[in-house]
């Protein structure tokens, strides 16, 4: 045996000279005694045996290698058998070597998950548990092995995380206060990944102190906003009546209209952050019906008219057997937001387009218009509380800066999306988009009466303090 190593191509020429000059000795030795002397004829037997045996002993050899998982060292056999030998024992080592890289990576990843603050956990295509890291104890309750194989459900409970779980994909993470801990309060978000998508990452974000933060704001504006409307009500009320006395000197009444049109935008900036504070309440809106919205925009878009008062150019386009499956009051104030904008900021002679349609998997509602546009900087923004372009002009008109805050809170509670585009001079296009089972067909006697939505559960510790007495929507003009 001689295992030397060779250039692939010369080695492969080498080993084949060496079985064909092999064959030809083979060849030559048995048919040689039957032409020299017939009396040793018997003896081309032995050597086709030896020759044999060498192919039988280096293919068993090799079988019995490859079935003990040995490693194929040099020295290898000489001709096509030691070729084959070396090919399988590069085989072997790239094999070694990949293993080796997956080994360090599966290793690698597994530190890096463990480190990760954040809880995750991989179900299997039953929704049982694959794997977590130690975060996932803490946070979740989910002991890896300890819990392998059991059902997330059974672990942290709470009505809706099937459903959760099953749909894969949501747009929002849920949130929920699980019960070993109901002092944490986790994000969670769901993402299917593996073969056909059916296995889950489910990574749980530790979110106690935003959430405390967050109702800490909202209770404070609730109740700032509940204290602050009657004494407000009383001065606009005295305010009113002083303008109207005949006793009032006249060169008071200016200063006292001043002061009543002011009580009266704050009282319209306290009615909205009461909105506010009641739609951040609850996820889903407690009744949900079939609102017609082509109804709906239809008498919005007659408010429209009166408040452009002919500057501007309206066209629509709507289905008028597409209902929606939703708050009434909410959606008007939201779609009453839209079409207002556009008639109050964009300037006179602008077109303003509303379209309402189905598409084969959303609803749109799309304002459109043709007006100046607004600069990109602008557009994440405007949906914060009291962000305005130009805050002079938006406060000339009477808006408060909270519309769109309102409509994004709306749009939420109905599992829809605001989305806002613009380009500078070309205008800016407002789409609420809806999904589509939220869709109803005007003559479906299915959907006729009002649905309530169940009660949602929150955490006792986390119950909002709701404010006393809640305002109606009002529609914004
Ligand atoms: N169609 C539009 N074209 C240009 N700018 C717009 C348009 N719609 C909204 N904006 C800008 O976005 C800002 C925020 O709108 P939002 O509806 O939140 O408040 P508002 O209209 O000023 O007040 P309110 O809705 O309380 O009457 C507006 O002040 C305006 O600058
Ligand atoms: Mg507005």
């Amino acid at each position: 045996m001689a295992g030397k190593p060779h250039p692939r191509g010369e080695s492969w020429r080498r080993a084949l000279s060496f079985e064909f000059w092999l064959f030809t000795a083979t060849i030559v030795l048995c048919t040689a005694p039957w032409l020299i002397a017939p009396d040793w004829a018997w003896a081309w037997t032995p050597v086709l045996v030896a020759y044999l045996l060498r192919h039988l002993y280096l293919l068993a050899h090799l079988a019995l290698l490859i079935r003990r998982h040995h490693r194929l060292t040099p020295p290898f056999p000489r001709g096509l058998w030691g070729e084959i030998y070396r090919s399988i024992a590069q085989y072997q080592q790239r094999g070694r070597k990949g293993r080796k890289r997956q080994i360090r990576f599966t290793r690698r990843f597994r530190e890096a998950a463990n480190a990760v603050p954040d809880g995750l956990v991989i179900l299997d295509k039953l929704h049982r548990v694959d794997w977590a890291n130690p975060a996932a104890a803490t946070l979740m309750n989910v002991h890896w092995p300890e819990d392998d194989g059991r059902p997330l459900f059974e672990i942290l409970t709470h009505p809706d995380l099937k459903d959760f779980v099953e749909t894969g994909e949501s747009l929002r993470p849920m949130e929920l206060a699980p019960e070993h801990n109901r002092a944490l309060m986790l994000s969670l978000r769901i993402t299917p990944f593996g073969e056909r998508k059916r296995q889950r990452l489910v990574v749980a974000r530790d979110i106690t102190k935003i959430y405390h933060l967050n109702m800490i704001r909202r209770d404070f504006v609730a109740n700032a906003s509940h204290e602050l409307r009657t004494p407000l009500t009383v001065i606009a009320g005295f305010l009113e009546s002083l303008i109207d006395a005949s006793a009032t000197p006249p060169n008071h009444r200016r200063p006292l209209t001043l002061m009543h049109n002011q009580a009266e935008r704050m009282r319209l900036i306290i009615e909205d952050l009461l909105t506010l504070s009641r739609l951040e309440m609850h996820e889903h809106p407690e009744v949900q019906e079939p609102v017609d919205v082509p109804d709906e925009l239809h008498l919005i878009l007659q408010e429209a008219h009166a408040l452009s008062n002919g500057r501007h150019g309206f066209s629509t386009d709507i289905d008028e057997n597409l209902l929606l499956l939703g708050s009434s009051p909410e959606l008007r104030s939201a779609f009453s937001n839209l079409i207002f904008n556009a008639v109050k900021h964009t300037p006179d002679g602008t077109e303003i387009r509303i379209r309402w349609a189905a598409w084969s998997d959303s609803l749109e509602l799309r304002v459109e218009d043709n007006g100046p546009g607004i600069e990109p900087e602008h557009l994440p923004r405007l949906t914060e509380r009291f962000y305005r372009i130009d805050k002079a002009r938006s406060r000339e008109s009477g808006g408060t800066g909270l519309g769109l805050a309102i409509v994004k809170h709306i749009m939420n509670r109905h599992d829809a999306r605001l989305l806002i585009a613009s380009e500078i001079d070309r205008g800016s296009t407002f789409t609420c988009v809806f999904p589509r089972d939220r869709a109803i067909a005007r003559e479906d006697p299915e959907h006729a009466g009002p649905r309530r939505a169940a009660p949602e559960p929150t955490a006792e510790t986390h119950a909002p303090a709701a404010p006393e007495a809640v305002p109606p929507l009002r529609a914004r003009g």
